[in-house]
């Protein structure tokens, strides 16, 4: 087969060769920009008058053709052409004849490849928003319906002050709200036409690459040929932002994962988000959270893949570059099916109140409810810290908790000790109290369901 580039060439390479250089056995998942890109860049060509109002409809046309086979998978692809662009002018001369080959008039692979990449990260960007949505959604759900369910705190994975379990899932919500805003900053810089730019230097024809930008529905157009053609920061951009999501991910999938053993006993996930064992009958695993903290890698390592091949690469293309898309479409597959996987598990999943609770009561996470009743007293926070420490202290020897201890105990530690202290021992009430700005107290997670249902519509 000819190649489309094959002018000065007196020798070909063979298959492996070949194969090894193409990328359409994956770059074939930008068939639909493709298509959209060249159709606005073949309107612009006829409305400039680069070519004829009749080459550019025909040429577009086909083009449509082309698009409609694409939409029911209908295409198949050569690796001898190499990739998605080289394909699809090859089908397009095929089918409308040697007109097709002024299609690629004052544009380059290098502005077109450029175009694709910037319209597909545009579209995908908008559908992972879409899905922390409905993560942050099922998240929302669960906590309306926990608020006074208690639970202990951890600092160090240590039991540290009791919490409620709406206050804990929220924390997930904000964090998510923090990578949605990333996507969103991210789509100003993705919302850019390179097109236009040419291979590196910008074109002889007169072109009007602003015509084409608005017919792609971008923003504005890069201010540099030589830039267009290099800049791959939107996808650093994206994989980045996906990197910290990940991250976010694999911190509650760590948690479910505990929670869900037999250790904590605090949630159960649905059976649908879990497996069984082939040899332990008894076993329900977290597979799909594990699965999700252990993919959370792939995603860090396409950033790194991305950084390392950019670093040091000379303006403007180089081949180098055509290894910008696998990592993306991975992360792209990966971050998508992770949230859809999460949302389902977080809101169907069951929540064990009862084991919870009583994982509040077998403890010492109201000692500091102790030392802030003494400092309420007057008396200075560090000297309450040794006074509740001596009687932890005391407790660890007798085996018994807080609120076990009698009054005469309490009064013998400091006399300003009265019997409302049980009250503040209890780890309802010690919830229920914390409510500075931001904290765990039920008015402010009533006050923080509303700030975050305001940012849902
Ligand atoms: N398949 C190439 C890529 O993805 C398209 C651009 C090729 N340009 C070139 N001058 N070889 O990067």
């Amino acid at each position: 087969m000819k190649k489309l580039w094959g002018g000065r060439f007196t020798k070909t390479a063979e298959e492996w060769v070949d194969e090894f250089g193409a990328s359409i056995s994956f770059d074939q998942e930008l068939v639909l920009e493709d298509l959209e890109g060249s159709i606005a860049h073949v309107q612009m060509l006829g409305k400039c008058g680069i070519i004829s109002e009749e080459d550019a409809e025909s040429i577009k046309k086909g083009l449509q053709v082309l698009q409609e086979k694409a939409h029911n998978n209908e295409l198949e692809y050569s690796v001898k052409l190499e990739d998605i662009h080289l394909n699809l002018e090859s089908k397009l001369t095929d089918m409308i004849g040697p007109v097709g080959g002024k299609l690629h008039t004052g544009r380059s692979r290098n502005d077109q490849v450029a175009t694709d990449m910037h319209l597909y990260l545009r579209k995908q960007t908008v559908q992972v928003i879409q899905l922390i949505n409905e993560m942050q959604n099922a998240l929302l759900t669960q906590a309306k319906a926990h608020v006074e369910t208690i639970m202990p705190g951890y600092t160090h994975l240590q039991r540290a002050q009791p919490i409620s379990f709406a206050h804990h899932l929220m924390a997930y919500f904000w964090m998510l709200e923090r990578d949605k805003e990333r996507f969103q900053e991210s789509q100003k810089r993705i919302n850019v036409s390179p097109l236009g730019a040419g291979a590196l230097a910008g074109t002889t024809f007169p072109i009007d690459r602003e015509l084409t930008a608005e017919l792609l529905g971008f923003q504005g157009i890069y201010e540099n040929s030589l830039d267009a053609v290099s800049d791959r920061d939107f996808i650093l951009e994206f994989l980045s932002a996906s990197s910290i999501l990940m991250m976010h991910l694999s911190r509650l999938g760590e948690e479910i994962i505990l929670w869900s053993s037999q250790e904590f006993r605090f949630i159960e996930l649905d059976d649908a988000f879990s497996t069984g064992s082939s040899i332990m009958p008894q076993k329900k695993n977290p597979d799909m959270a594990e699965l999700i903290r252990g993919k959370t890698g792939r995603v860090y390592g396409n950033l790194m893949g991305l950084l390392t091949v950019l670093k040091g690469l000379p303006l403007a293309y180089n081949k180098d570059m055509q290894e910008d898309k696998e990592g993306m479409f991975d992360t792209v597959k990966t971050v998508t099916g992770s949230l859809k996987i999460f949302a389902g598990m977080i809101e169907s999943m069951r929540v064990n109140t009862g084991q919870m609770e009583t994982a509040t009561k077998n403890d010492f996470s109201n000692a500091t409810e102790l030392a802030d009743y003494l400092s309420g007293k007057g008396i200075p926070f560090r000297e309450s810290h040794e006074i509740v420490g001596q009687l932890v202290l005391t407790c660890v020897k007798k085996q018994c908790y807080l609120a076990d201890l009698s009054i005469e105990e309490f009064k013998e530690a400091h006399p300003l000790f009265e019997k409302d202290i049980y009250e503040v021992l209890n780890p309802v009430t010690a919830v229920q109290r914390r409510n500075s700005a931001g904290g765990t107290g039920f008015e402010q997670i009533k006050l923080a369901l509303q700030k975050a249902e305001a940012k849902m519509n």
